[in-house]
């Protein structure tokens, strides 16, 4: 199987590459098998995703679905966020070749740990607030 127009397209112009400073979550996962590593930012506002940018250090199938991901959840809520599955990514990128699909993998759970991160942070901070107030 080749890779679809719209992998290339994403692979070589990936959309939200880079870092957000003083990012609300950051999630980073690697495949121990191939080695790739995706690191995910999230800016968080009212439950919102504002923004979300990513750096991923791995093949031009895990480039592409991060970069198709931010696209999918840039602008969603957390919950709508959580629901991508890995299949939406692949499906989004008019597929992948069989021995690609763990990289769809990564993009969901660097999500998914980049949300994770988040709530520690923010119920960290509640609690915080919390034990000021008593
Ligand atoms: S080959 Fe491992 S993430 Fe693509």
């Amino acid at each position: 199987m080749e890779y679809s127009k719209k992998v290339v397209e994403h692979y070589t112009t990936p959309r939200n590459v880079g870092k957000i400073e003083n990012a609300s979550g950051i999630g980073e996962v690697g495949n121990a098998v191939c080695g790739d590593i995706m690191k995910m930012f999230i800016k968080v506002e009212n439950n919102i995703i504002v923004d979300v940018k990513f750096k991923t250090f791995g093949c031009g199938a895990a480039i592409a679905t991060s970069s198709i991901s931010t696209e999918m959840i840039k602008g969603k809520t957390l919950e709508e966020a959580l629901k991508l599955k890995n299949t939406d990514v692949v499906n989004s990128l008019g597929g992948l070749p069989p021995v690609k699909l763990h990289c769809s993998v990564l993009a969901e759970e660097a999500i998914h740990e980049a949300i994770a991160d988040y709530y520690r942070k923010t119920r960290k901070i509640n609690r915080r607030r919390n034990k000021t107030k008593m």
